[in-house]
């Protein structure tokens, strides 16, 4: 048995994952294969330093030691063969804040910002609610696989449209963009003078011996217009201490980027998260190897039971993250009836695909980073309330 298949119960701990479609939605038994959270506890060593932390009791204002930066310097280059500079490296209380303070540091009120939907809607939002202009640059499926389209992109590009926040891996297409990809979408950046966000927080799960490429590392040009967010906060499943990183080479980016954290009064960090963010980076290699393999199993388990018993809701198989797409255009569902149809006739959670964009209307997004009983017991559950519809 693999330690990820212990089934550990998350009551009493608020989990907005359990709690949402449970108390808020009211479907009692629901599971929920939604948000992007795993149900497995963090590695032993991150669980481990905060213990040592908490015992001692006293939680002041915190810095980041010199340590911190080691851990997430040795950890970028010898998962990603990224080498960084301290300087380079901003503390933010996550990607979602992070985003915010970066679209307004980077462009004014009224101006155009590109995302590549179906997207992670926070990108919308924060584009959005500091008053910009969402541009979109849509992914192609063509049934199977998504892919950039760089033509459309160039179309894109206006006068003061210089921003492109990007999604790699991307969520929730389950692309891990190939070198050949992320050179070409490098090249228009170049060409163009695009400023590229590159959200990367998803960089250590990718799956079938595929490796994530750093879009700032493919070459000294895009070092200077990319500004990367990382975090250990999927990878471990430490959302919840609210701990990331923004690295930018770019000294004068990046000092655009403190002076916007520093007018919103962020400038320090959380005295755990600061902890378990180095414990995880130092120490979480031999974890995340164990992981990794559980997780692509549940991708395989996930695939076969939908090509064997539900063979209208199609897999967009994953590359990478622990989400993926399900085209369910085939159930004869209407899109907006399809994520109530699968909460109150079959008690299963899933992020309705609309809210990624209309592009995925029709699709629901399911995270996999749950034990494996528990995936099949939701596939299961579905296949019985699709076979009751008739
Ligand atoms: C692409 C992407 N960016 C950012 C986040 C959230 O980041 P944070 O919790 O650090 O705000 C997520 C979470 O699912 C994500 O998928």
């Amino acid at each position: 048995m693999s330690p990820f298949d212990r089934i550990i119960d998350r009551t009493g701990t608020e989990s907005m994952k359990w709690v949402y479609p449970r108390r808020v939605l009211g479907v009692e038994d629901a599971l929920p294969l939604w948000v992007a959270d795993m149900d497995f506890e963090a590695p032993p060593p991150v669980v481990e330093a905060l213990r040592r932390r908490v015992e001692h009791g006293v939680f002041g204002y915190p810095l980041t030691p010199p340590s911190f930066y080691e851990a997430a310097i040795g950890w970028m280059k010898r998962r990603h063969g990224w080498t960084v500079e301290k300087d380079w490296i901003v503390l933010t209380p996550g990607i979602v804040p992070a985003l915010n303070s970066i679209v307004r540091a980077f462009t004014r009120p009224g101006d155009p910002v590109i995302v590549q939907p179906p997207v992670y809607h926070p990108f919308y939002y924060a584009i959005e609610n500091n008053g910009r202009r969402v541009v979109r640059n849509p992914l192609r499926f063509d049934g199977r696989r998504f892919e950039m389209d760089l033509d459309d992109l160039r179309t894109r590009i206006d006068a003061p449209g210089r921003l492109l926040i990007l999604c790699s891996p991307h969520n929730p297409a389950g692309r891990v963009w190939t070198r050949e990809e992320l050179e070409a979408l490098g090249r228009v950046a170049v060409e163009r003078d695009l400023l590229v966000v590159s959200d990367e927080i998803h960089h250590d799960l990718v799956y079938g011996g595929r490796r994530h490429r750093v879009f700032a590392a493919l070459s000294p040009e895009l070092a200077q217009q990319t500004v990367t967010c990382v975090a250990p906060s999927k990878t471990f499943n430490v959302a919840g201490l609210s701990t990331a990183a923004v690295v930018a080479a770019n000294a004068d980016l990046r000092k655009r980027f403190e002076d916007e954290t520093e007018r919103s009064g962020f400038d320090l960090g959380n005295a755990l998260g600061i902890v378990a963010f180095e414990a995880a980076y130092a120490h979480g290699d031999p974890w995340l190897d164990e992981l990794l393999p559980y997780l692509e199993g549940n991708v395989d388990v996930l695939e076969r039971f939908l090509a064997e018993r539900l063979p209208a809701v199609k897999l967009v198989r994953p590359e990478g993250t622990y989400l993926a797409l399900l085209d369910c255009r085939g159930l004869g569902i209407a899109p907006e009836a399809l994520s109530d149809f699968f909460l109150e006739r079959a008690g299963v959670y899933f992020s309705d695909g609309r809210v990624f964009g209309e592009e995925a209307a029709g699709f629901v997004r399911i995270n996999f980073g749950c034990p494996r009983s528990v995936l099949l017991e939701a596939l299961e559950r579905v296949e019985r309330a699709v076979k009751a519809r008739g």
